[in-house]
């Protein structure tokens, strides 16, 4: 990854900040990009002290404008957009009667139309450079299903499902136009993950009960460990993997819920 500019969004906080650390071990300059400026600070300061290169940039990737402009700055300080991962990303979980338009667009203006204009604001520095890796992350949850045990449990997910399952589309779709120029456009779907996004939307009671059930749909019997899931991005984002894309790669630990 020595010489490589690589953007991570959501990279402040979880499987983001893994990513972004990942990279940086591997000798790429990061560009933290978040919209918590608090997170994004702490995520660069700790790449920094263990001898990495990174930038903060706050970002609001549901925001057009925002958007562009982090890919213009970042081409002017670098000379280069190499990679972009796909990460930032939210969850409602709610029952589907009670799922209000507003929390629909809240989580499809992230997880999916975020994806898109992250895309569409770096594929002309790509284009130009005929060279790129977009790693978008969907989730397992993209084309599984969890058994449903209360309005808060990943079953309650019809919004966040259908986002991550056209985040899958959109990769292919991406991959068709971007491959003539040299852009290799790939997925991660993640099983679970413990993170702040994990316990974010739950209490702590619901949170032992969410990780019991999620835990128990992988044939590995566990939750995934945040580096575990970088290992694999940094594989499709690097020239390892050439010659792949339009995949999707689940890191789930062997889910068995698909359907
Ligand atoms: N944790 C899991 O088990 C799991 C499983 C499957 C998929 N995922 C996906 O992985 C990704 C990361 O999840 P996580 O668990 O690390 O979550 P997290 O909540 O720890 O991190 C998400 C980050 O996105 C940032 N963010 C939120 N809104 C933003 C916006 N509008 N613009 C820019 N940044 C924004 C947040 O500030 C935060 O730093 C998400 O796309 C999530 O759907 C996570």
């Amino acid at each position: 990854m020595n010489d490589k500019v690589a953007i991570v969004t959501g990279s402040g906080s979880g499987l983001g900040k893994a990513i972004a650390s990942r990279f940086a071990l591997e000798g790429a300059t990061v560009v933290v990009a978040d919209l918590n400026e608090s997170t994004t600070a702490d995520t660069v300061r700790e790449i920094k002290d263990a001898g990495g290169k990174a930038s903060g940039c706050k970002v609001d990737v549901t925001q057009q404008k925002d958007v562009g402009r982090l890919m213009a700055d970042v081409a002017h300080a670098h000379g280069r957009v190499d990679i972009l991962v796909n990460n930032a990303g939210i969850t409602h979980y709610r029952d589907f009667s009670s799922t209000s338009g507003a929390d629909w667009d809240a989580v499809l203006n992230l997880d999916l139309k975020g994806v898109f204009f992250c895309a569409q604001a770096a594929a002309p520095y790509m284009r130009r450079q005929q060279h790129g890796k977009i790693v978008n992350i969907s989730s397992s949850l993209g084309t599984g299903t969890t058994p449903h045990v209360g309005s808060l449990s990943p079953g309650a997910s019809s919004a966040y499902a259908s986002a991550k399952a056209a985040v899958i589309q959109l990769t292919k779709t991406l991959a068709r136009e971007l491959g003539p120029s040299g852009v290799n456009v790939n997925c991660v779907a993640p099983g679970f993950f413990l993170t702040p996004l994990t316990g974010a939307v739950r209490s702590p009671e619901e949170v032992e009960e969410h990780i019991r059930v999620r835990k128990s749909m992988a044939v590995l019997n566990r939750a995934g460990k945040t580096e575990e899931l970088a290992h694999a991005v940094l594989f499709l984002a690097s020239e390892e993997a050439s010659f792949i894309t339009g995949h999707t790669l689940y890191v789930d630990g062997g889910r068995t819920d698909r359907m």
